[in-house]
């Protein structure tokens, strides 16, 4: 029998780049990151033949919701959020293979019937199939959900083959290093660590992964990346969004949780880790803890203080007036948390030390940006000193993360004309001028990746417990604070004043992307 007549899904999708068969389990399907991410993002991999032939998706929640009604959902959501447009034929074999199971996380029978319906589909694929288990609930239901996939046995399935269950868990991993260290020890409980792939979707984005390439694959970078060339790098993550409908979550995250302590230092660890040995998930991850490790415990003593904590008030978002954030939804009146967040870290080692590393997020700021920049010392000043006539900026490098993807560098250059007159100019590389617009979404390529068993693009236990470390006593002196020291910034700004006092020496200043 040809594999094509077997299963409906090798027809059209036999280019796959080698996962074996596959069963995705999701838990919590009924959520937002389900409807808007996961299932785009599987469809999105089957447009591009990327899905191994034998391939079923399985929804899981606590509502009990018929395969039919799951079908109709996942439909729906890749007709609204899919990047590229629905394509039925395509839909149609996805369709087919895809099941809903309900119940608890706590329900250790639940978890039974959830394998019994794994064997069947494998049974009716004839071959063995690897099971992803993607946590896509809660934090609160994490805990359970490993135990259970323990008790089940879903975890040990093909243990000692290499279709052995692989595990991807959302974020946010912990709320601080003490409940980090405890979800590490119960997943080490069940799992092995190469079966754990903890999301930091920032990761998966194409420009993010492109810091590599830039960094290692360029010779001309090297030599100044360091602290005889570098002045200064900052980290901007800013969103124009609110906290939306996401209040209650937000009240208990703030910006320090929700995208400092994950994406900003993957970013800065990324940035600034030293070269590995080669392109070995391990040998990426071993270089971005010591990095991680590497970074001094922040001041915290207002007079010299490397952190600025700040809550948007009311304000012009895109020409629209938008509420403060004591006022959203979920929010409480007199709330402590944090929407902003600005942070200079000093790292101790041979290449960095003395090179401040400015990092920053908030939401209701003037735009979406995501940016690296790399500052560099100004040239000594014997030919063309400041005046009138030279216009110096020192140089700089910097990633566009997100969007207008790309890189930028800033030179002087002398105006045409008679006389000798200088002026910044900027060297632009943009993405899509170069490679065109479409490129896939951060959860297409991490779906793929943790079907294929590789964790390059993912954070390793200790990896997560050396970002919680560095963050951790930031929360627990707010915490004993209250409302000591938290400043306020008009929506639609780059953030508080005090933000500006961060550079406390005088001698920097924030870049406006
Ligand atoms: C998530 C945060 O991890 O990242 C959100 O929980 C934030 O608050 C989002 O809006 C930003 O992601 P992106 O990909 O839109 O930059």
């Amino acid at each position: 029998m040809s594999q094509d007549s077997r299963h409906p899904f090798l027809k059209g999708l036999s280019k796959h780049r080698g996962a074996q068969p596959t069963i995705i389990t999701i838990f919590g399907a009924s959520g937002d990151l389900c409807a808007r991410k996961l299932v785009p993002a599987i469809y999105n991999l089957a447009v591009d033949n990327l899905l191994p032939p034998e391939f079923s998706l399985i929804g899981y929640g606590r509502k009990p919701i018929p395969d039919e009604e799951f079908r109709k959902l996942a439909h729906d959501s890749i007709k609204e959020f899919s990047r590229r447009s629905l394509n039925e034929e395509i839909w149609k074999r996805i369709e087919d293979n895809t099941y809903y199971c309900s119940g608890g996380y706590d329900e250790l029978d639940a978890f039974k019937a959830l394998e019994a319906k794994i064997e069947s589909i494998e049974k009716e694929m004839g071959r063995e199939a690897q099971s992803v288990i993607y946590i896509s609930t809660p934090p609160s239901v994490f805990e359970p959900i490993i135990v259970n996939l323990g008790a089940s046995g879903l975890a040990t399935r093909y243990q000692d083959s290499g279709s052995h269950t692989k595990v991807v868990i959302e974020k946010p991993f912990g709320k601080d290093l003490e409940s980090a260290r405890h979800l590490n020890k119960v997943i080490q409980g069940v799992l092995q660590e190469r079966q754990v792939y903890r999301i930091d979707h920032y990761l998966g984005k194409e420009t993010v992964q492109d810091l590599l390439v830039q960094r290692f694959a360029n010779s001309i970078f090297e030599p100044l990346w360091n602290r005889q060339y570098v002045d200064n790098v900052q980290i901007t993550v800013s969103e124009s969004l609110g906290v939306g409908t996401r209040g209650g979550y937000y009240e208990q995250s703030g910006a320090t949780r929700d995208m400092i302590q994950n994406h900003t230092m993957q970013l800065l660890a990324l940035t600034a880790m030293e070269p590995p040995v080669s392109l070995d998930p391990e040998a990426i991850r071993d270089e971005k803890v010591k990095l991680l490790k590497a970074i001094k415990p922040l001041n915290l003593d207002y007079a010299h203080s490397d952190v600025v904590r700040a809550q948007y008030k009311e304000g012009l978002v895109d020409g629209a007036k938008v509420q403060g954030y004591r006022q959203e939804e979920g929010v409480s009146a007199d709330s402590e948390t944090e929407t902003y967040a600005a942070l200079r870290l000093n790292i101790s080692n041979w290449r960095w030390e003395g090179v401040p590393f400015y990092l920053r997020s908030g939401k209701r700021m003037p735009r979406r940006v995501t940016e690296i920049s790399i500052q560099f010392k100004r040239p000594p000043s014997t030919l063309f000193s400041e005046n009138e006539m030279f216009n110096l900026a020192a140089n700089s490098l910097v990633f566009q993360i997100q969007p207008d993807e790309g890189s930028t560098v800033l030179l002087n250059a002398k105006i045409p004309g008679l006389q000798t007159r200088t002026q910044p100019v900027k060297m632009h590389f943009k993405y899509s001028a170069t490679f065109g617009s479409n490129t896939p979404e951060a959860y297409e390529r991490l779906v793929l990746d943790a079907m294929l068993g590789d964790g390059t693009l993912f954070i390793r236990g200790d990896e997560t417990e050396a970002s919680w470390n560095l963050i951790t006593p930031l929360h627990d002196f707010w915490a004993s604070e209250g409302q000591r020291g938290m400043e306020n910034y008009v929506s639609g700004s780059w953030g508080p004043l005090a933000a500006d006092r961060l550079p406390w020496d005088n001698t920097h200043e924030w870049r406006r992307p």
